[in-house]
């Protein structure tokens, strides 16, 4: 019987020719939770070559066999497909390490060779991947030095890839520099911007239930549907995050990325084809139409989660979180309203939400319809009843809602009542999803770019952000709110002075 029967994804099916990974940033959560594990775990499903190598960099003093150590521990903490000693050995006898300052340029001559000499033992065949899964200060660094240890050069057929993790800048001149400072030494299809929402099936859904239907498009737009509310929440704190999160915040950390491209995708035109150029373009047309309200007070809201109780156990303040200055203006709350000016969507509100020790961890894009016009039944019947909705579960629970008003059964006067149909992932496939880094690892191995947002949908979407993260600098210190619940005051009044109300997921 084949060992990999219940491990493999019907839905992964290409391998990645010969290459190698150089991972910068070793000693990262990320890179210990997400990226090394789903590199095993891609091993594991059969998709790397034998020909694959995987070099960490770092200023540690390890041998090859201490980074092996750290990666197998990784493996075997957090990979999601069983540990199987062959496969182990397989990848191990790939892993190399350099030790190093990423400002020493002689750590990276040493990396040149360590990299040859992997195409020379392994077959890599000169085809490297740049991982930067560092602070985004050090980029420009790193690209540079990669430059200068003439690393960027790739021998006649093969290639050389780059890999960046976000926050993409800080705001768009930022983020500018970095495309420059990207360009002078890539070209545009060889870097990839990671943003794993878009590596999630459930994510990927959303444009094969918009397409690949008839039912649903002709009712996305400002005739039928009243507003769309886009929500990522998590019920954990900053956990050991402090030198990443404070000073980059809910906004920059998961509106300018995660939520932007969320609404890309249910907003959106229909592509030609699913050629990524198709796709881009449609995506930077509709984040080009979106405005944000003239009076940001109005129309956003911030706050820090305060010292309390959740799940019955008592929880840090973000102001009492080690390493967190006492006077931080980082907000761990974020909501905004935007619109989109264009002739689908103008008047139809958008609010995105994001936040850490909320209620619950859930994220889905919600698409609330307007009410009937007109109901023929007497106004005690249809009481209970809230507006139609079709709400994308992203997750935990992944799967798809439709609530709409249904008649209750009995022989007494007509009542209708809120009921919903579900379709749930898991009852419908019988193949777990591949966690998202594991389908984006592979597709940069494969040189396969329509998940990665590329440069220009970045600038767009800080262009939409930096109005209100320029108005919020100077307005102080967020309010708090309480750990467990939905947010700030701010952010219920905000979408109450439009008449409407935030779901509760
Ligand atoms: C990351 C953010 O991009 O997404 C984190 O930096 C956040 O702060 C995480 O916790 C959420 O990802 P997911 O896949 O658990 O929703």
């Amino acid at each position: 019987m084949n060992p990999l029967r219940d491990t493999r994804d019907a839905r992964l099916p290409r391998v990645a020719g010969p290459c190698a990974v150089v991972l910068f940033g070793v000693t990262g959560d990320l890179a210990r939770k997400k990226i090394m594990p789903a590199i095993y775990d891609l091993a594991n499903r059969g998709l790397l070559p034998p020909g694959f190598g995987l070099v960490g960099f770092a200023r540690r003093e390890w041998a090859d066999e201490d980074f092996a150590q750290e990666v197998h521990d990784s493996v075997r903490e957090h990979a999601r497909t069983p540990f199987r000693e062959e496969v182990w050995r397989q990848l191990s006898q790939g892993i190399r390490f350099v030790a190093g300052d990423l400002a020493d340029p002689q750590a990276f001559d040493r990396l040149r060779e360590t990299v040859h000499s992997l195409d020379a033992e392994r077959g890599t065949l000169g085809n490297h991947a740049f991982y930067l899964s560092i602070p985004p200060g050090l980029f420009p660094t790193v690209v540079s030095q990669i430059q200068q240890a003439g690393l960027a050069k790739k021998p006649p057929g093969a290639w050389r890839r780059v890999v960046i993790e976000k926050p993409f800048g800080h705001n768009l001149a930022s983020a500018e520099e970095l495309d420059r400072v990207l360009a002078d030494v890539f070209a545009p299809d060889e870097i990839f911007r990671i943003d794993h929402y878009l590596g999630k099936e459930t994510v990927q859904n959303i444009l094969a239930v918009r397409f690949a239907n008839e039912m649903f498009e002709p009712l996305w737009n400002s005739r039928y549907v009243d507003n769309i509310q886009i929500t990522q929440a998590e019920d954990i704190g900053i956990g050991g995050r402090a030198g990443y999160y404070d000073g980059i915040g809910a906004a920059r950390d998961v509106i300018q990325n995660h939520l932007l491209q969320l609404l890309a995708l249910t907003a959106m035109d229909e592509p030609l084809s699913f050629d990524p150029r198709q796709v881009r373009q449609e995506k930077e047309k509709v984040l080009a139409a979106v405005t944000v309200p003239r009076d940001i007070d109005l129309h956003t809201a911030r706050g820090q989660y305060a010292t309390g109780w959740q799940g019955g156990v008592p929880v840090f303040g973000y102001l009492e979180e080690p390493g967190i200055p006492a006077d931080s203006t980082t907000e761990t709350f974020a909501a905004i309203r935007v619109d989109i000016d264009n002739r689908r969507w103008a008047g139809v509100p958008f609010y995105l939400r994001t936040g850490k020790r909320l209620g619950r961890r859930v994220t889905e894009v919600a698409v609330v319809f307007k009410r009937a016009p007109h109901l023929p039944f007497a106004s005690t019947s249809v009481q209970e009843l809230s507006d139609n909705a079709l709400v994308f579960r992203i997750q935990p629970d992944e799967g798809i809602t439709l609530r709409f008003g249904s008649k209750v059964p009995g022989v007494s006067a007509m009542e209708v009542r809120d009921v919903t149909m579900d379709f749930q992932y898991g009852d419908s496939f019988v193949d777990t999803s591949p966690e998202a880094y594991e389908r984006l690892i592979l597709d940069v191995l494969l040189g396969d770019p329509p998940l990665f947002p590329q440069a220009r949908e970045v600038d767009l979407s800080w262009r939409i952000l930096d109005p209100v993260l320029d108005r919020w600098s100077e307005s102080g210190r967020p309010a708090t709110y309480a750990s467990g619940g939905w947010g700030p005051a701010s952010a219920y009044e905000m979408i109450a002075r439009d008449g409407r109300t935030w779901r509760r997921p």
